[in-house]
């Protein structure tokens, strides 16, 4: 089988573009590949140094992955920390990771200018963390959403100068989405991608209740619709559109695409159509979720048979590398 690899970081609850954008993927993977899925607890220290709420975030995104159809007999669900060996490949990688291309990586420099006061050597090191990651199970595959798509190009470069100065040990990884352009999920407000830390109102969450969801939804940017036959469409209301295409029936979508097309159309039918929708679509994981962040004793098992399983993958290659970059003695 081959090998496909793909993490989450706990610095909130998921939402819309983490399921679209990775999570259905690893669902729909874990039949026919060999699966590991973890949550980067020590990628979120990069921007999240307090600890409090971390447990609970990682039980969170456990439960809420297992909600939405992950079947830990399949796969290794695992937290990136009960891993030594991931950090032993990122110091190794470290030394073949230049500073120039990491001050160039686009999320780095996203994160300084957000928060000026916090620029670590892990911030800037994140990229050689996330190909740690990957590497560490020699995975191949790697369902991530668009806003990865650097990250990965990374990896492969530091892939690519480990095997060429050592010998030959890791595949190429690559963003996967069953051969279609990677998911970017947009956010209500028309602004960006949906996100966990920016505009909460503009981000549907997979632990929002119905009603939240019905506010969120009725909020989204509009205006008062197009005014002739088959004018050109503003981003905001793509965005609507292609959210809507994510959740509600086919034809429901083709029917206000013709309204529009016809300028009829009342973008508040529209939007209350796509709160029932959304509500039917998250109502059901929401509760799962709950369920099972609540069997406690059963999350700590299936991490515990998780990083079993991972530090199997991870101890076979950790010591190829050694021996690759001459560091074994006896
Ligand atoms: P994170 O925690 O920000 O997001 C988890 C996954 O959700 C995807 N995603 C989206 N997809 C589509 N539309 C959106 N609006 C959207 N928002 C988030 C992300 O692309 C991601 O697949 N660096 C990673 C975590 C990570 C990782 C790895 C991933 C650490 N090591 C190794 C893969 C392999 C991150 O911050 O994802």
């Amino acid at each position: 089988k081959e090998i496909v690899l793909s993490g989450i970081r706990p610095t909130g609850f998921l939402h819309l573009g983490n399921y679209f954008g990775a999570m259905r993927n690893y669902v729909r993977m874990q039949e026919d590949y060999e699966c590991y899925f973890f949550v980067a607890d020590w990628h979120s220290l990069t921007t999240h140094p307090d600890t409090k709420g971390l447990r609970e975030s990682v039980l969170r995104v456990i439960a809420e992955n297992l909600a939405a159809g992950l079947d830990p007999e399949k796969v290794s669900l695992y937290v990136q920390s009960s891993v030594p060996e991931i950090a032993e490949l990122y110091l190794l990688l470290n030394m073949l990771a230049y500073k120039g291309e990491l001050e160039k990586t686009v999320t780095f420099k996203d994160k300084v200018r957000l928060n000026p006061q916090n620029v670590n050597s892990g911030l800037l090191t994140y990229p050689v963390l996330m190909a740690s990651d990957i590497l560490i199970h020699r995975a191949k595959y790697v369902p991530v959403g668009k806003d990865q798509e650097q990250h990965l190009e990374m990896a492969r470069n530091f892939a690519q100068r480990f095997n060429h100065r050592y010998g030959d040990l890791f595949p190429e990884p690559l963003a996967f989405n069953f051969g279609a352009d990677l998911v970017k999920v947009p956010s209500l407000d028309g602004a960006g991608k949906m996100s966990k830390s920016e505009n909460q109102y503009a981000t549907l969450y997979l632990a929002d209740d119905d009603d939240l969801i019905r506010k969120k939804v009725m909020k989204a940017k509009t205006d008062a619709g197009p005014t002739e036959p088959n004018a050109e469409m503003p981003e905001y209301i793509k965005n609507i559109f292609q959210i809507m295409s994510l959740v509600s029936e086919e034809q429901t979508v083709t029917k206000f695409r013709e309204d529009f097309n016809n300028a009829n159309i009342r973008y508040g039918d529209m939007k209350k159509q796509l709160a029932e929708d959304m509500v039917r679509f998250i109502a059901p994981i929401r509760e799962k979720a709950n369920e099972i962040r609540n069997d406690e004793n059963y999350l700590k098992k299936i991490m515990k048979e998780g990083t079993e399983k991972a530090r199997i993958s991870a101890t076979k290659t950790i010591e190829a590398a050694r021996e690759l970059a001459g560091l074994k003695y006896y």
